[in-house]
C-alpha cells in the first residue's frame, strides 16, 4: 500500500487548527518549520493493523510574534494521542533516581512538612509519587490513563484518574485541603487549555505553596537539534521568557531555575504565588535568550534548514552503510524514534527493526514506517552491525549496559546533532562516549 492508500481521511473532529497564541492569545502566529504528516508517535500497532488505514495529522510549528512561546500549529484530539499511553518511566534507571532527587529539592525548597499535601499532575504509574511518599508527604497524583493510576494505587500510591483542571482542582481542595507543592514533570507542554490548567494550579496551592514544574528546553532542542522531540503530544516548546510571561498572568512568580541535563536538557522551574523577587539565575537565563536570538523569527528559520540537513545526512549515513551490506537496526522504539523515522522514511529496508524493553510495545509494529519492535533481549541474538539510538535521552544507560554487544563489534549511532558513529573511551573498568 502506499502511503497516500495508507492514510484515512482524518475527521475534521479528531485535529483543529491552533488558530491564537496557547499562552498569549494574540494571533500573530508565524510557521517556521513543517514536518510533513506524521502518523501519532505512541499509535504502535499490531499485525492486524498494518494493512489498515492509518491516520497522519501535519505536524508544522510556529512562533508566537508577540510573546515568543513556540507552539504546534495544529491539535490533534487528546483522546487519539493518550488513548494507550505507554510511558513507563519506572522502565528507567535514570527516571527513578530523577524524581527522587526532584522530591528531596521539593521538600527542602517548599519547607514542606510531614503530612502537608503534594499534589502530582501527570503522575503517570506514581514513580513520582514514591519518593515524596518515603519522605513522609500526603501524595496525590492525578492522571487521565486508567492502566497507569492502577498501578500506582495498587502500589498503595494515592492516584485520581482525571485531567488536572480548574474543576478538579476545587473538588481536590474540598476533600484534601489545600496543596503544599504542586510538581508537574513533562506536563504543561502537553496541555492545550493553559489558562484552565494554571486556574486550577493557583485554586489548590497554598499562598506559601510552591508549584514545580519541569519541561524540556526551548533553547536546548534549537541548539541541539532534537527536532525529533517536536510531535504531537508536545503541543508547546517553552523558553524561560514567555513561560514567566504566561505565569505572571495568573498571578505566580517564577523564583528560581535549575537546568537539568534530562531529555536532552530540560529546566526545573520553581514558582510562588504573589509578588515575589526572582533569583539572579532566572533573570541572567532571560537575558541569555534574548541574545541567543529566542525572540527573532530568522532563528527558527535557521533551524528548521538544519533539521533538513540533518535529516538528508542520517539517511545517506545509513544507505551507504547498506550500501557495504551491514545491518542496520533502530534501539529504542521511542515517539522520537517515530518522528524520525518517518521525517527520513527510514521504512524496514534500511532498519531491520527496533529494540525497545518495553514488554507491551515488543511485537508490535512502530506507526508509519511499520518497523517491527523486538525485545532488547533479542539484540545479542540478532548482532546487528549497527544500532540508530533512538532513544538517545538514554545514551549512557543503554550503551553502558550493551557492553557485550558492543565487545562484538555492535556499534551505536546518535542521529543527532550530526548522525555519527558512537566512539567509546574507556577508563578504570568504565566506558564513556
Ligand atoms: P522515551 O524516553 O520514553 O522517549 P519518547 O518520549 O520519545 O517516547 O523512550 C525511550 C524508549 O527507549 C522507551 O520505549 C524504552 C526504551 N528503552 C530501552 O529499550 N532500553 C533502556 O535501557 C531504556 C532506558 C529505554
Amino acid at each position: 500500500m502506499s502511503l497516500a492508500e495508507h492514510q484515512i481521511e482524518v475527521k475534521q473532529q479528531d485535529i483543529f487548527r491552533n488558530e491564537y497564541c496557547r499562552g498569549c492569545e494574540s494571533p500573530k502566529l508565524e510557521t517556521f518549520l513543517n514536518l510533513g504528516q506524521m502518523p501519532a508517535p505512541n499509535r504502535f500497532l499490531n499485525r492486524a493493523e498494518l494493512d489498515q488505514a492509518e491516520p497522519f495529522y501535519p505536524l508544522t510549528v510556529e512562533l508566537c510574534n508577540e510573546c515568543n512561546l513556540v507552539q504546534l500549529g495544529h491539535v490533534v484530539n487528546p483522546e487519539i494521542l493518550f488513548a494507550n499511553y505507554v510511558y513507563s518511566p519506572a522502565a528507567s534507571k535514570t527516571m527513578i533516581r530523577h524524581f527522587d532527587g526532584l522530591a528531596q529539592i521539593a521538600v527542602a525548597r517548599s519547607e514542606a512538612q510531614p503530612n502537608d499535601l503534594v499534589v502530582v499532575p501527570g503522575s503517570n504509574d506514581g514513580t513520582q509519587l514514591k519518593p515524596f511518599s518515603r519522605l513522609g508527604l500526603r501524595v496525590l497524583g492525578v492522571d487521565p490513563a486508567k492502566n497507569l493510576a492502577e498501578i500506582a494505587n495498587s502500589e498503595g500510591l494515592n492516584t485520581q484518574v482525571s485531567l488536572f483542571t480548574e474543576e478538579e482542582a476545587k473538588n481536590i481542595k474540598d476533600q484534601h485541603g489545600s496543596a503544599k507543592l504542586i510538581t508537574a514533570t513533562n506536563v504543561v507542554a502537553h496541555v492545550h487549555d493553559l489558562k484552565d490548567f494554571f486556574k486550577g494550579v493557583t485554586t489548590l496551592l497554598d499562598k506559601d505553596g510552591m508549584f514545580i514544574s519541569e519541561f524540556p528546553y526551548l533553547p536546548d532542542l534549537i541548539k541541539k537539534l532534537e527536532f525529533d522531540t517536536i510531535y504531537h503530544e508536545h503541543l508547546t516548546h517553552f523558553a524561560l521568557a514567555p513561560y514567566q510571561r504566561l505565569l505572571a498572568t495568573h498571578g505566580l512568580t517564577i523564583v528560581d531555575v535549575e537546568k537539568l541535563e534530562v531529555h536532552g536538557g530540560s529546566i526545573r522551574v520553581f514558582a510562588k504565588p504573589g509578588d515575589r523577587q526572582p533569583s539572579g539565575e532566572v533573570e541572567s537565563l532571560i537575558a541569555t535568550e534574548g541574545a541567543q536570538g529566542l525572540n527573532n523569527i530568522s532563528t527558527y528559520q535557521r533551524f528548521s534548514k538544519d533539521v533538513y540537513q540533518v535529516g538528508r545526512d542520517l539517511r545517506s549515513l545509513l544507505e551507504s552503510l547498506q550500501d557495504r551490506n551491514y545491518t542496520v537496526a533502530g534501539y529504542g522504539a521511542s515517539a522520537k524514534g517515530n518522528i524520525l523515522t518517518n521525517f527520513c522514511r527510514l521504512g524496514p529496508e534500511i532498519l531491520s527493526g527496533i529494540y525497545d524493553s518495553t514488554p507491551y510495545k515488543q511485537g508490535k509494529f512502530t506507526p508509519g514506517m511499520h518497523l517491527p519492535v523486538l525485545s532488547e533481549g533479542s539484540l545479542l541474538e540478532n548482532q546487528p552491525e549497527f544500532s540508530v539510538l533512538f532513544a538517545w535521552n538514554f545514551a549512557e544507560e543503554i550503551i553502558s549496559k550493551q557492553r557485550e554487544y558492543r565487545k562484538r563489534g555492535g556499534q551505536f549511532i546518535i542521529p543527532i546533532p550530526v548522525p555519527s558513529v558512537v566512539k567509546y573511551v574507556e577508563s578504570n573498568g568504565k566506558d564513556s562516549y
